[in-house]
């Protein structure tokens, strides 16, 4: 299963790179706002800037509801950078357009994904990738992992090649039970990842190796 960090916070991805496991950057709209990103221009840089840090797939969202704004501004964020990955929403409009970029040679992540019928719809227009939000399904009590496993299922039973992007994870049992689930991808915030280093025991049992060792050479 490949990491990507959910953020458009360069420190936060040049964290995770340094952390030896970082295989892509997911970012939106909000979390472009978010770092104060304004102006097509700046935004436009900001993804080139994010690209340089990271070694792997970047998915940068069109802002456009229509057909044609989705293909003019996809064109335009696949044409910044070769890791780009265009993201493109789960809307009638988005499907068509996903369709027009696989048969172009554009990668796309089909963002916004709720139920296993959305996620059909986005492997038969081609999408490279399906993001299903768990946390915010597990906000409105249903269960997001499950969906996940769902999705995988039906991917496997008709061996499609669009990946599976566990989205909107809010802790690191998300990132576990996603795993258990099958996604090929998991994009969260970098609390969720850290979180994973965390034990107890491992640290009284790294307390008691270094406590026996420095007994040891008194
Ligand atoms: C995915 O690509 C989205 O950017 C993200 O995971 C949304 O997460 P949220 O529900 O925490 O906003």
């Amino acid at each position: 299963m490949r990491f990507f960090i959910d953020t458009a916070n360069l420190d936060q991805i040049r964290e995770a790179m340094d952390l030896g496991i970082l295989d892509g950057v997911t970012t939106n709209p909000s979390l472009m706002a978010k770092e104060g990103i304004r102006g097509e221009e700046n935004i436009r840089k900001h993804y080139v800037a994010i690209c340089e840090i990271v070694d792997g797939d970047v998915s940068a969202e069109v802002i456009a509801t229509d057909y044609e704004g989705i293909i003019r501004e996809g064109e335009a964020l696949a044409a910044l950078h070769p890791q780009v990955v265009v993201k493109v929403p789960m809307i009638r409009e988005g499907v068509k357009a996903i369709r027009a970029f696989h048969s172009k040679g554009i990668r796309t992540n089909c963002t916004l994904v709720f139920s296993p019928g959305q996620a059909i719809l986005a492997a038969k227009a081609g999408a490279t990738y399906v993001s299903p939000f768990i946390g915010r399904l597990d906000d409105v009590s249903t269960d997001g992992v499950e969906l996940i496993a769902r999705i995988v299922d039906i991917y496997r039973y008709y061996d499609l090649p669009t990946q599976v992007l566990a989205a909107s994870i809010r802790h690191s049992m998300h990132i576990v039970d996603c795993a258990e689930a099958g996604a090929d991808v998991v994009t969260c915030p970098l609390d969720p990842i850290l979180g994973l280093l965390k034990h107890p025991l491992t640290d009284i049992g790294l307390e008691k190796f270094l406590a026996d060792h420095r007994k040891s050479q008194q």
